[in-house]
């Protein structure tokens, strides 16, 4: 029995590798051409150490010089020393460089459909069925895509999950003068190749143990789209509250798509906020700080996660320090206009 697992690296690289049931995941990456940092391989000197951020694993022997009781109880691990147990993504600190792991996937894709769903934001579905796999990647990474014709490459969320036919969508922001954005508007078309790498970014879905709290803004929305169905086909699902701020009522999209996961996960709430709301607009306005549950924050641990401009997800970090909520893990990713950085 064979298990998918994601090495994630401090770069924001993203390999996945197969891994034997009775195989050491150490031995496996290297099986795979990525050449983990070892020394010892038996448990001793932690230079093969990472951190198991979703999945099932085991560990044989862990000297306590290598990894104290409290990185055990974070789910750090050896590498040497690691069985998985199911599907699961590791962490390891340091670059991909000094694996040789060799670069990232690039593939050739082709434009299926360009959708306008706000007056401001277009999902572009692209067919990568030219990979003779599934391509795997993280409920809430990136891909970079070449606009065509020009050696311009920006970057967006996948808004949606690994599929086996590899279709795939992107949303994306239309500004008044983008690269991407003037693309799409003048000159794509159903049919035209357009070159992806990926999987890249360390923004992704960790293991839920906690209430999650998934914060957007704008077309920070897509890396959440691919979280929630995600969560959706769990049997096991966490709660999910999902902040969506936009300028206008106009920039909303994907509202169907929103209000439909009520039906699919079970504790899950759904919050849009306008921050310029015209005097039609019924629900909340303003900044998603100023609608987050201080009390609850205070009373209960939770995993926050923020995708959007910097100055939303700098607002929320402020609020959350000054209202002393610490009981937290909090994972973002800030959207330039026409980029994305990972922080
Ligand atoms: S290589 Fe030494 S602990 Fe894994």
């Amino acid at each position: 029995m064979s298990h998918s697992v994601a090495l994630n690296f401090a770069d924001g690289r993203t390999f996945f590798i197969a891994v034997q049931e009775d195989e050491l995941l150490l031995d496996a990456a290297v099986r795979q051409g990525i050449h983990l940092p070892l020394d010892c391989r038996e448990g001793v000197c932690g230079t093969c150490q990472g951190k198991c951020e979703t999945g099932i694993y085991e560990q044989e022997y862990v000297d306590e010089d290598a990894l104290s009781e409290r990185d055990l109880a974070e789910r750090k691990m050896l590498a040497c020393q690691t069985r998985v147990k199911s599907n699961a993504a590791f962490y390891f600190d340091h670059s991909s460089e000094i694996c040789n792991a060799g670069e990232a996937l690039k593939i050739t894709t082709v434009v299926t459909a360009v959708e306008l769903v706000s007056e401001t934001t277009a999902i572009l579905h692209l067919d990568a069925s030219s990979f003779d796999k599934e391509l795997n990647f993280l409920p809430g990474q990136y891909a970079r895509l070449q606009i065509p014709e020009t050696d311009d490459w920006r970057s967006y969320s996948f808004a949606n999950r690994p599929n086996a036919n590899n279709q795939l969508q992107f949303l994306i922001r239309l500004l008044p003068d983008g690269v991407m954005s003037n693309y799409l508007r003048e000159r794509c078309q159903i049919g035209q190749s357009l070159m992806m790498e990926a999987p890249l970014g360390s923004f992704y879905l960790r293991e839920a143990e906690r209430p999650l709290i998934f914060i957007a803004g704008g077309t920070g929305l897509s890396a959440f789209l691919g979280m929630l169905d995600n969560i959706a086909d769990q049997p096991n699902q966490p709660s999910v509250q999902l902040y969506y701020g936009v300028n206008t009522e106009a920039d909303l999209c994907e509202q169907k798509r929103l209000i439909a996961y009520a039906e699919k996960i079970k504790d899950f709430s759904y919050h849009p906020i306008i921050s310029s709301a015209s005097k039609l607009w019924q629900g909340k306005s303003g900044y998603i700080h100023q609608h987050l549950d201080k009390q609850q924050l205070q009373q209960q641990r939770f995993d926050m996660y923020l995708c959007g401009p910097p100055p939303m997800i700098e607002a929320v970090k402020s609020w959350l320090d000054e209202q002393s909520i610490e009981d937290c893990s909090i994972y973002s990713e800030k959207f330039l206009q026409s980029n994305t950085v990972r922080t």
